[in-house]
This record gives C-alpha cells, structure tokens and sequence, in this order.
C-alpha cells in the first residue's frame, strides 16, 4: 500500500554535518536525495518541513579547531556560516537551518535529559577513562586511538573506524594513547552517567519491525539488536557541548544533543513561521510523520540510540529513517587526510559546473542503499553521454522544431497513448517515492524522455511538415506535451533546468510550485514559446580531464605525505651537549597503584639515588627492570607522573618493526654515574 501522497503534514530532516570542515561529496548523498525527496512530496500535494542545521558539539569539532588555532565556537560558526551560504547554491533550501549551540537546542536537550532522569532511565556510574600526562586533560573518543576490543585493529575511541566500523563505549577501546601527543595514557576514575539502554531492547524489537524507509537500516538495527545491547555512557569529561543537568562540570556526549537538534530546528522553524506549536504535531505525540534521511554509517545512532531516546522521554516516533550507501572516491572510503576526497566549493561549484549534474548523478548514479563510486570518468559519462543524449535531445529537438516552425504551440489534440504513457511514468514516480528509490524515478522520467525521443524520430515531423501539416502539428503538439511533463517531472531532481523548460514554455506559473497534475494538463494550442535553446549543455571534456588530474594529485600527494620520512631537524654539538646522560643502576623498582603502566624506579646514578617514573609497566613487570644499569638523562626538568615527583627519564627504544615496544638502553657493566657523550 502507498504512503504518500498522505494527508499528514510530513517533516524531513537531514543527518546534521559536523561543523569541522567544507562540504564534500559524501554530504551530498544525504542531502540531494532528502531535497529530491521533498520537492515530490511537494508536487504530490503533501505539507511538508524540511529541517536541517549543523552539528557543532563534540570531539569532531574540538580536535579540527585545535588545528586550526581557534576556538570550537569560532570554528563551528565558521563552517556554520559557509554551509548556509552554499546549500542553496545547490538548490538545497531548507525551511529552517539550525545549529545545535542554538538556545533551543541547550534548552530542549536539557528537557529531554530531564525527562529520562525522572523517568529512571539514567543512572550514575564510575567509569576509567584515559588521561594524558603530557597534555594534562582526559582523553575522550576522537582524543584518544587504540586497539579495537572486537576486531583488533587500529581504532578511534569512539568508534573502529579503520576495522569492524563498530561503535565504541568510553572505556572500551585497549591500549589507549593519546592522539594528540602520541603518549600512552593513564586510567582515570570519574563518576559519568549512564542511559539504560538495555531496557529499550523490547521496544526497539517492535519499533523497528515497522520502521519505514530503506531496508538496509532497518536489517542493520535488527542486527545489533539480537547482538546485544549496552547502556550508554552520555556524558563526557570536556567543556565543550551542552552541560549535563546535575554535574555542571561533564557536557553530553554529542550523540545525545544533535539528534535533538532536528527537535530544536523545527522548533526555531515554527517560531519563524508565527506558530511557535506548530512544531509539536511532529515531535509531540500526533499524526505528523518524520522522515530522517541519512548516510548509512550513522544507522546505529538513529535506529538505536534515537527512538529510546525519544520514546524514553515521550516524543513522537521516527516514521522513516532513510539510510543512503557511502559515497567512495575512486573505489576508496572517502577520507580527507588520504586525498580521497571531492570539495563540492572548490572543486565543483568553482569550475562553475552545474549544480543540476551533481544532483542528478547523486540520484541516478546508483540505488539509494548502494555504495556511490565516485570518479570524474562516471559523471561525464552520465552527464555528457546520458543526460544530453536522451533528456536534453528531446526537450530541444521538440521546442525548437515547435519555435522555428509554428513560433509557438501549434494545434492538435492529445493522443491518448501519450498521455497514457505520461500518467504510467507518474504512477510509477510515486511508486519510486513511496519506496524512497530515487533512482528508479530518475530512470522513469529519463525513460519518458526516450520515449519521446522515439516518438518525434519515428513520426518524422521535418518530413510531415512538408506532406501534411496537420499530421505534423499533431506529433509536435504532443511532443511539447511531453516535454512539458518531463520538465514537471525532473524538476524535484533538476530544479534550474526545469526552470529554463518553463521559461521557454513562456508559462505563467512557477514550475517548484506546480503539481503531479499538471503533466497531464494539455497546452494551449496557439500559445507562444519563450526563447529557445539547449538546457542541458555538454561539460568541457578538457575540464573533466583536469578534475580528474586533481583528484589523482591530491590522492598521491597524501600518499606521499604518509610514507615521508619525519624529517630530522639538526641540532648544534653544543645544544647536545646540554643533556646530561649518565649510566644509572635500578635499585627499587615498583608499580604505582591503580596505573598500568607506571613504574616507580630507585637509581643509583652515582652521586645520588634519584625517584624516577617510568611507563614502561605494560611491557615489563617491575622484577625484570630492577638491577639492570641504563642511560638515563639525569637534567631533565622534574615532572610529577602519576602523582610522584620524578627526576629524570630512562632512555628506551621504540622497535621500527614493533610500534609502542620500547627495550630500555642498557650499559651492563659500567659504574653507576659514568657520563656518556
Ligand atoms: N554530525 C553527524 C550527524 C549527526 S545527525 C544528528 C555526522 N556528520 S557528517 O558531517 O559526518 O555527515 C553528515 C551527513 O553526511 C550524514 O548523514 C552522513 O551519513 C553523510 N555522509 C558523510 N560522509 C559520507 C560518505 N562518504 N558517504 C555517504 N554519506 C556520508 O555524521
Ligand atoms: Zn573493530
């Protein structure tokens, strides 16, 4: 059974970017289909919101401001600024674009906290989590890498980002170092804050057997389901986020308050709109139907986390969640650092290309639920061959034979058969909506446009024009009526194109505002024809080729990059000189409590006998150092390590072959105090 069209006001939201950095290619597999998606809400004749507004909190954000030397407020407002200046560059407008620093958002998170405390489903728990010594700050999700407890590989706090792509629980991820310095950490105790999520696992087992939207979100969820789950640490030991109602002094991990941002965003939405409640037929218990649209690698956070979230505090339920496949570039994950990545600013919109290509290759380039592989080779194909072949061919070839040689609409009667084939390619657009398959609708409209390409080549209106006029007023009567569907069709896809078709239709009315219903609405017979010309234009080849040049400079460029040599910065014989290195026995040796790493050594260094730290307890047990006689550096500024005094650092080497292993550099057989230069 059909969804849409529907009588209830429906509300669209958007996976919410990180105010980190510009927007790239793989935003857009959100963003254009959430956009398609609604303008054929809208031409179906449903009440629609569109929300969307950027994610500003959490270690994203934190760790990109750092690079760049500015605050994350300055940062986020940044790239906050630049995302509402270039979405509607894209044809993306949202009715509201929010920010999750938003008072709204402060104050509905705050709320919502508020209700799952009341309604028992928070408590209190201490937890470990890394310190860094040498930065002196704890040490959460993206501030801290290490080996994932699931698969082993190498791994960001938060999440296996390299490896199973599993979501990771402060606490869990095993020899945690710091990514900031490199340093391993310590434990710390804190008292953070917990969701019970287990007690959703009932809930969510019915919920999501009736979620709408793309399978493939509601299969993964599913999944994970049956696996098990685990309560959810919601709070975090930084300053940066909204602040945790009853401990001032920990923020909200940033998965709790940027979903409420869609919340908070449709909030500031009905206040601009003059009906501050109107955003409670969505969020509150009621009939209005919210749709998320979202990539498929922030599936958990909306199948799981959200909708107990939600239920927990007694908002209204998610009808869809919407999960697209990642976009890759050239066949590799998309990533920043390693070059794979495509600026849609500096590399598409720059070039002054069209932002209606992108659109339409983002819908039609793959299934909604497919991985996207991007490469420059693809989009000219599917622009210069695919797009300028079957669509642009037939709206030109049509109103121009109509221009030149009626110099308008000329007389005729619709042809059932065309007009049928007209409503079967609508029915079958709604039929794409409602299975939220935007490429089955792109390759419906394209279809439609074949289709009249064959009919203007078969019926030969150059020739008819010449043998019977009124044979060939009728094939180009009804190849107008055609393109004027086909442009009420692509418009939710290609809304400057169908534009143009609708300025050289000379049509009094707005094409983004016009219905489904008008493509069956014959012309005016004898009505007249703006000027016409190509609307879609061919992309200059040797353009394409230079992207593509680019694209390939900056994948080698950071592959380089990767396997440089760090360059060694020389220092003079005197700056050397400086360090007093001299060979010290291990007298004492013991672990210092509560740490794993720390152990506390005696020397003797001949003139003295010194307390120095060490972190090397997670490779050595304390019995296998003492009595050895190492290089020690013995004028090194005092640094208190794990709460004792230490004065001076044992000299270790890390093994090339063997990250994070250091052997001690030992000088067995020296005297206590030899000096070494
Ligand atoms: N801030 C979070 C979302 C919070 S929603 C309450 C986030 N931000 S993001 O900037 O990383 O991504 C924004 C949107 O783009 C998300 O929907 C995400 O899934 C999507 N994509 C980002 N990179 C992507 C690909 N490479 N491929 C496909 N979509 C991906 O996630
Ligand atoms: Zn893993």
């Amino acid at each position: 059974m059909r969804k849409y069209p529907c009588k209830e006001p429906v509300v669209v939201t958007c996976g919410l970017p990180y105010a980190s950095g510009p927007l790239h290619l793989g935003h857009l597999r959100t963003y254009v289909p959430a956009d398609v998606f609604i303008r054929y809400l809208r031409k179906m004749g449903v009440s629609t919101t569109f929300i969307c507004g950027s994610d500003t909190h959490g270690t994203p954000i934190m760790t990109a401001a750092e690079k760049a030397g500015v605050t994350p407020k300055e940062l986020a407002m940044k790239y906050h600024q630049l995302y509402q200046e270039i979405f509607p560059k894209l044809g993306i407008f949202f009715d509201n674009y929010g920010s999750t620093d938003d008072p709204e958002n402060h104050r509905r998170t705050t709320q919502i906290v508020t209700a799952l405390q009341k309604n028992g489903y928070v408590y209190a728990k201490d937890l470990q989590t890394p310190y860094c010594d040498n930065e002196k700050r704890s040490l959460p999700d993206r501030y801290v890498r290490g080996t994932c407890p699931y698969c082993g590989k190498d791994a960001r706090g938060d999440e296996c980002d390299q490896g199973c792509g599993r979501y990771l629980e402060p606490g869990e991820i095993l020899n945690p170092r710091c990514a900031i310095c490199g340093s391993p950490t310590r434990p710390i105790t804190r008292k953070h804050h917990y969701f019970r999520l287990t007690s959703f696992a009932d809930f969510l087992q019915t919920y999501l057997e009736g979620l709408d939207g793309t399978k493939n979100a509601r299969n993964y969820a599913l999944g994970w389901l049956h696996e098990g789950l685990k309560d959810w640490c919601i709070t975090r030991d930084i300053d940066w986020g909204v602040r945790y109602p009853g401990d001032e002094k920990l923020v909200l991990y940033v998965w709790v308050d940027a979903p409420i941002g869609y919340i908070s965003s449709t909030e500031e939405w009905a206040k601009k709109i003059g009906k501050p409640d109107a955003w409670e037929r969505f969020w509150k218990p009621g009939d209005g139907r919210i749709v998320h649209y979202i990539g498929q690698d922030i599936t958990y956070h909306h199948c799981i986390f959200w909708p107990a979230m939600l239920k927990g505090s007694g908002y209204n339920l998610p009808d869809a969640v919407v999960a697209s496949g990642m976009v890759t570039v050239a066949g590799n994950k998309l990533s920043k650092s390693r070059g794979y990545v495509i600026w849609i600013g500096e590399d598409y919109l720059d070039n002054n290309l069209d932002p209606d290509y992108m659109r339409y290759y983002m819908v039609s380039y793959s299934s909604q639920t497919k991985d996207l592989d991007f490469t420059w080779a693809s989009f000219n194909e599917k622009v210069n061959t695919e797009l300028v072949n079957t669509l642009g061919n037939f709206l030109y070839r049509a109103l121009y034979f109509a221009k030149q040689n009626f110099n308008g609409v000329p007389q005729g009667k619709p042809v059932d058969a065309i007009q049928q084939r007209i409503q079967k390619t609508v029915e079958a657009v709604i039929d794409g909506i409602n299975e939220y398959e935007l490429k089955k609708v792109a390759d419906e409209v394209m279809a439609l446009a074949a289709f009249g390409n064959e009919y203007f080549q078969t019926n030969k209106p150059w020739e008819l024009i010449k043998k019977d006029k009124v044979k060939c007023q009728e094939v180009v009567y009804n190849s107008l009526n055609l393109a004027k569907a086909i442009a009420v069709l692509i418009e939710p896809i290609m809304p400057s194109v169908a534009e143009k078709v609708w300025r050289q239709f000379a049509m009094s009315s707005d094409v983004h505002k016009v219905g489904l219903d008008e493509t069956s609405k014959p012309l005016k017979e004898g009505s007249k024809l703006g000027e016409v010309s190509p609307v879609i234009v061919k992309i200059d080849e040797e353009l394409l080729s230079r992207l593509s040049d680019v694209t390939s400079k900056r994948i080698q460029a950071a592959l380089t990059a990767d396997h440089a040599e760090p360059e060694t910065k020389m220092i003079s014989f005197e700056e050397f000189r400086k360090m007093d290195l001299r060979a010290g026995k291990i007298i004492e040796c013991t672990r210092v409590p509560r740490t794993d790493k720390l152990l506390k050594l005696q020397v003797d260094i001949g003139t003295e006998v010194r307390t120095i730290v060490t972190g090397l307890g997670h490779l050595y047990p304390p019995e296998k150092l003492k009595g050895l006689t190492a290089l020690f550096v013995v004028n090194l500024e005092s640094k208190k390590i794990g709460g004792i005094e230490s004065k001076g650092m044992i000299l270790a080497i890390e093994k090339a072959d063997q990250p994070d292993y250091w052997v001690p550099v030992t000088v067995e057989g020296v005297p206590p105090g030899s000096k070494a230069a």
